[in-house]
């Protein structure tokens, strides 16, 4: 081996959800809809609601500080921040950077990265060629949401999909290859940035008495379009990066997918030729959390799955850009 070689881990994991619930019962009293119908098109039962005194600093505080616990690393050996969100506490500053202080972080590089769904994905391999090419021992990444800050409660067709969490990872550089991040396949298609978007808000439509009027600042979306490119965008992503690292998929210990639709997950598993059960799912908790989602997901499948130091493990995302990510690991804790 050679000792210049260095892999970027992931040492410790952990994740963070709202106590309050939003059943589909409670939705079926907000807008036209059903359990039966809700539970089949998209496989949620329940999703969690920060409401309005819980932010995602908090949120993302909590899961970061399980995953430096879960690692065994403090918060003051931590030499990076990277935080996956599209519902940034504010603006600006970035969200990386309140979670910084309130985790007790030195001045330490911290900024947020919008890829939506694929965030906590780009996150990882942002984090790891930092790490590879830099100073950087110890990195946070984060992946956070509040969702429901951007869902419409009038519109049918998406108030059932979203909810709030955060799951966090702490990567370490250690020695030795072929652990951890082993790659990325990451990509973005702006063409079909329509289909899934939060009008106003931005420096274009800035918020007016019209572009609230006009709901403009909640989350709009052409499911049925999102749908089908995000299977074939997913698979896709999923066999290029197994290919690359000369996986087949029937090796992989587990594939934690973005929990968007049961149905999309059910189709990367049949694109894959595995059974459904090789998906790690839990939608039916969580709803669609975005860039929490998958980080949420693997800090569960870990313990449910028993996942072993050495597992290969997928991980696949896809979200607003629109943009999708598989990524490969092995893991190491
Ligand atoms: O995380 C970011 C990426 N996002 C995604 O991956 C989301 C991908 N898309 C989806 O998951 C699905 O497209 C949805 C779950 C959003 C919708 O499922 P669908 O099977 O594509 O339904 P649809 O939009 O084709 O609508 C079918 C019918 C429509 O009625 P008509 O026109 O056939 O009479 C809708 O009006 O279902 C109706 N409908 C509902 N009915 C009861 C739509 N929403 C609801 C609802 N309850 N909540």
């Amino acid at each position: 081996m050679n000792s210049n070689t260095k892999s970027i881990v992931i040492r410790g994991i952990g994740s963070s959800v709202p106590q309050q619930k939003l059943t589909n019962k409670d939705l079926s009293k907000i807008v036209d809809t059903d359990d039966e119908w809700i539970t089949t098109r998209t496989g949620i039962k329940e999703r969690r609601i920060a409401g309005k005194d819980l932010q995602v600093s908090e949120l993302g505080r909590a899961a970061a500080q399980k995953a430096l616990d879960s690692a065994g690393v403090k918060a003051e050996e931590i030499d990076l921040i990277i935080v996956a969100t599209l519902s940034s506490e504010m603006i600006s500053p970035a969200t990386s950077c309140i979670i910084q202080e309130k985790l007790g972080c030195r001045a330490v590089p911290s900024f947020d990265l919008n890829a939506a769904c694929s965030g906590f994905l780009y996150s990882l391999e942002v984090g790891k060629s930092m790490m590879l090419n830099g100073e950087y021992e110890n990195a946070l990444v984060i992946g956070v949401e509040k969702l429901t800050s951007y869902t419409d409660y009038e519109d049918r067709t998406t108030c059932i999909l979203f909810g709030d969490g955060a799951g966090a990872a702490v990567l370490s550089k250690t020695d030795g290859e072929g652990l951890g991040i082993l790659g990325c396949k990451l990509g973005a298609d702006g063409g079909n940035a329509p289909l899934i978007q939060i009008p106003a808000g931005g420096s274009a439509r800035p918020a007016s008495i019209e572009t609230v009027e006009a709901r403009e600042h909640y989350l709009r979306m052409n499911g049925r379009e999102v749908f089908k490119v995000a299977v074939r965008g997913m698979a896709q992503a999923a066999t290029d990066i197994l290919e690359k690292h000369g996986i087949d998929p029937s090796e992989l210990k587990c594939i934690v997918p973005h929990q968007a639709n049961i149905r999309i997950i059910e189709a990367i598993a049949k694109s894959l030729q595995l059974s459904d059960d090789r998906m790690f799912v839990n939608i039916q908790k969580y709803g669609n959390t975005s860039a929490a989602s998958i980080p949420i997901a693997l800090d569960e499948a870990k313990i449910e799955r028993n996942f072993k130091k050495g597992d290969p493990i997928l991980l696949v995302a896809f979200g607003a850009g629109l943009t999708w990510a598989a990524s490969v690991i092995r893991w190491y804790e």
